[in-house]
């Protein structure tokens, strides 16, 4: 069963560089090595796929496993591309799996301003800036004074959403758990009344929580409309023209070590050989199960699952 589902992806992903892309998927056009590119992550895709089909996996564990290895994808074989919207995309994903609440560090992340083929949203600040807020709740739920908790909770989930809607205006808020954020606030809110302090006098001036959206506190429980424009990339003035991370790179992640060689850049746009740019894991293997959040990474690893 598992066989023909292997062959069955095998297939799909050698229509891979034709597909309709989407921003948030990776995408090989334009990358330093789009050959090696396509390898790496088809490699990535069958480890993530036999992870899947060892007894004692967790999809969970095998999807972030699977979004660390299209990381170092980008390092090796696109590393043109990490202020994309698929770079940049993957990296919160992982970084919201490994640990929702405190947002870890990753390379190239969040996007600096104004960087070369950059995401229309840039949604590392947008993560970075919510996740901050969110922690807040802890010093809200704290007070002893059940009045000040339930004002101080309105202002936390409001500043946590309105930088979705400060940093990323008008876009598309089904993305980075925004959706997940708002139910969250609106069930905890409900459980203590409605909100009608959402000032900067009191949201800043009263408990010090800033928002990203110049001055404004958005209500969970009455969103602004139109945000409907799709994540792009913008190309900028000029591209990367040396790998951002070094010829050779180390990197952590999951308590893996990994060496990182990076194709070297032709003006043309391509790589100068077909030598294998190569990512090598040392140290100890681990296992991690972290909570889900987003919900669906990978619909391939859970199609993988029910066909055991
Ligand atoms: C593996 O490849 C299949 C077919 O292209 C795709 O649908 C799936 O999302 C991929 N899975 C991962 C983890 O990249
Ligand atoms: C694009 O990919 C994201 C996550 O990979 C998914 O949530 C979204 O539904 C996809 N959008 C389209 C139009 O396929
Ligand atoms: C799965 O089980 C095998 C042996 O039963 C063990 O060696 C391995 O470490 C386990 N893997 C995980 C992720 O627990
Ligand atoms: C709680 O704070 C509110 C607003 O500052 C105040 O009016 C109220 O008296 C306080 N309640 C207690 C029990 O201290
Ligand atoms: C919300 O209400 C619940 C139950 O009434 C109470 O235990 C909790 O302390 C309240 N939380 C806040 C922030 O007011
Ligand atoms: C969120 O962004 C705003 C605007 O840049 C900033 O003032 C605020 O300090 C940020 N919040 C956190 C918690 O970092
Ligand atoms: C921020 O608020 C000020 C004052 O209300 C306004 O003049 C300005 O246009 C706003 N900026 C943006 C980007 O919305
Ligand atoms: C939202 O879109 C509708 C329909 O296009 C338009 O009438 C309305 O003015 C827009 N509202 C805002 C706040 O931009
Ligand atoms: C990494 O190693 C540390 C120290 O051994 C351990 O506490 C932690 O749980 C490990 N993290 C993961 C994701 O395995
Ligand atoms: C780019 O340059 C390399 C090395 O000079 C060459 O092999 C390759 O054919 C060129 N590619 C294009 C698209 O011009």
């Amino acid at each position: 069963m598992s066989g023909t589902f292997l062959v069955s992806v095998i297939a799909l992903l050698s229509c891979y560089s034709v597909q309709a892309q989407n921003v948030t998927t990776p995408d090989p056009e334009g990358c330093i090595d789009p050959t090696a590119f396509v390898t790496c992550l088809s490699t990535a895709n069958t480890t993530a796929i036999e992870c899947a089909n060892q007894p004692n996996a967790t999809v969970t564990a095998c999807e972030v496993q699977s979004l660390v290895d299209e990381m170092l994808c980008y390092y090796s074989s696109c590393w043109n591309k990490v202020y994309t919207c698929a770079y940049q995309y993957i990296t919160s994903e992982y970084l919201l799996a490994i640990d929702r609440d405190h947002i870890q560090s990753a390379p190239f992340y969040p996007a600096p301003a104004n960087s070369p083929d950059s995401c229309s949203c840039n949604l590392g600040n947008s993560l970075i800036n919510a996740t901050k807020n969110h922690d807040t709740l802890y010093t809200c739920w704290g007070m002893s004074n059940e009045t000040l908790a339930h004002e101080c909770q309105c202002c936390v989930y409001s500043a946590a959403v309105s930088a979705s809607y400060g940093i990323c205006p008008g876009t598309e808020k089904d993305i980075l758990g925004v959706p997940t954020l708002v139910e969250e606030g609106q069930a905890n809110i409900a459980a203590n009344g409605s909100c009608d302090a959402l000032t900067y006098d009191v949201c800043y001036g009263q408990f010090g929580i800033p928002t990203a959206d110049n001055g404004t506190y958005v209500d969970v429980n009455n969103l602004p409309p139109n945000q409907t424009q799709t994540l792009s990339n913008t190309p900028g003035t000029s591209s990367l023209t040396s790998p951002p991370g070094g010829e050779t790179m180390t990197v952590t992640f999951l308590n893996k070590t990994y060496t990182v060689t990076a194709a070297p850049y032709q003006a043309n746009g391509t790589a100068a050989s077909t030598a294998p740019a190569t990512s090598t894991p040392t140290g100890a293997a681990m296992r991690i199960y972290p909570e889900g959040f987003l919900g669906s990474i990978s619909t391939a690893l859970i199609i993988a699952f029910l066909l055991l």
